[in-house]
């Protein structure tokens, strides 16, 4: 059966459960990626798309102008949101927040530590994507910004450090979806590397033999 661009090739029931069994021992526990404001459709459905192809845990969406529905179920059912995710919604556990201080209120009662992410510098620490460490924390929200307005200020004050994307290029930043992809796999990559290591936090519980970071690819698979 040809595959068209942005459509899944239909599987089996069965074999979507096994892949759905396969795939759990790699996705990165208490791993939360936030879109704040986001504008665009197409965009929250990049992220959550990424989101579930890095092996990230959930979405979490601040939407004040409240263009979504509330619960997952009804977001999974959203023929738009299914289609620009490509079905990924169906997978990944997308929660929606009425505000920034709503979803900070939310994380940290529940002790997740946040980063935010912005081609500039903001707030205290400054991190360059790839030089910094993402399994200090055990639970870990990265936020990213709206398409015009970036990340706020407010979420800046509320987050222990700034991730930047470093760029060599004459435009002033990377899309949301994109720098999404390229932030989660550099956090996802650390944090199973982590899982397949220790059973805890703080390298406590060494595995005796560390769990495979990399799926096999399927027979067929090109
Ligand atoms: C199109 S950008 C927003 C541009 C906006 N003018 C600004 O000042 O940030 C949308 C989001 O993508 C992420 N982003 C874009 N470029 C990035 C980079 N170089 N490093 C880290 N995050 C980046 C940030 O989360 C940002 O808020």
């Amino acid at each position: 059966m040809p595959v068209v661009e942005g459509e899944e090739p239909k599987k089996s029931k069965r074999s979507v459960r096994e892949r759905a069994d396969a795939i759990k021992p790699f996705v990165c526990k208490n791993l939360i990626a936030v879109i704040e404001d986001p504008a665009d459709l197409k965009n929250i459905g990049t992220v959550i798309r990424n989101v579930n192809a890095l092996g990230a845990e959930k979405v979490y969406i601040v939407d004040p102008r409240k263009g979504l529905p509330d619960d997952w179920q009804d977001m999974r059912e959203k023929p738009s949101l299914s289609k620009t995710s490509v079905s990924a919604v169906k997978w990944s556990f997308v929660k929606r927040f009425d505000s920034t201080d709503d979803c900070f209120d939310h994380l940290e009662k529940n002790n997740f530590r946040s980063m935010v992410t912005s081609p500039h510098v903001k707030g205290q620490v400054n991190i360059i994507l790839h030089e910094g460490d993402y399994t200090e924390y055990a639970k870990l929200a990265v936020w990213f910004g709206n398409e015009k307005r970036g990340i706020s200020d407010r979420a800046v004050e509320r987050s222990d450090a700034c991730v930047s994307i470093p760029m060599f290029g004459m435009i002033e930043s990377l899309n949301l979806g994109t720098s999404s992809g390229i932030v989660l796999y550099e956090v996802c990559k650390q944090r199973r590397e982590y899982q397949s290591k220790y059973r805890k936090r703080d390298k406590r519980g060494k595995r005796t033999m560390p769990l495979p970071t990399v799926m096999g690819r399927e027979e067929g698979e090109t």
